[in-house]
């Protein structure tokens, strides 16, 4: 069965696509925009998400929904890091940020086929936030986000280096795994 990837982030969904080439697996796209609830747990979001999904796309389908979490900030923007993106931006956080620039990218895949409850598959990468912009690959936060064990921030690698660390890659590979366990 060729899994169903529901997003309208085309970053989101090459990134999807790499992981799931490199362990063989074909994905499908489908170009759809969900409404985001307003949580304080991707979790939520992510399952609402999915529920809208299967309702669009009729078959068993999964959606992301990812966030960036300042320590210092208490976790902001976390679940609203795409509406700070989209009004503040990389500068408008990097003024907020102090000498503490622990950070975490968190992603959670919610899967639904329509029978059971959704299945939810976390991934989650610590770092730091650089002092400034740096690098002209993948997208939003990318730019700011050094993570653990490295001096590049995620825009400075390849997509296939940064999923090969990102969040998004750990969630996807969970998901991956429980798929073949599904036979
Ligand atoms: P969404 O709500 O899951 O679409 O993502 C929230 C926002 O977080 C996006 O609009 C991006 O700005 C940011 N974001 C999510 N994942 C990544 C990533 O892998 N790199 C950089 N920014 C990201």
């Amino acid at each position: 069965m060729t899994p169903i990837l529901a997003t309208s982030n085309i970053h989101k969904a090459r990134e999807f696509k790499k992981i799931f080439r490199d362990a063989g697996i074909a994905l499908k796209h489908v170009s759809l925009k969900t409404i985001e609830i307003q949580s304080e747990r991707l979790e939520d979001i992510a399952v609402f998400s999915s529920l809208q999904a299967f309702e669009a796309v009729g078959r068993p389908v999964f959606v992301e929904d990812a966030g960036l979490f300042i320590e210092s900030l208490d976790g902001f923007p976390g679940p609203y890091s795409s509406y700070v993106y989209r009004t503040i931006g990389l500068e408008g956080v990097l003024r907020l940020v102090g000498d503490d620039r622990e950070a975490r990218f968190v992603s959670v895949i919610s899967y639904y086929d329509g029978r059971t409850s959704p299945h939810i598959f976390r991934g989650e990468v610590h770092g730091r936030i650089a002092e400034r912009p740096r690098g002209r690959y993948g997208f939003g936060f990318d730019p700011i986000f050094i993570p653990e064990g490295s001096d590049k921030t995620f825009a400075e690698m390849s997509r296939g280096i940064k999923t090969g660390k990102s969040h998004r890659g750990l969630a996807a590979r969970r998901f991956i795994a429980w798929l073949r366990g599904q036979g």
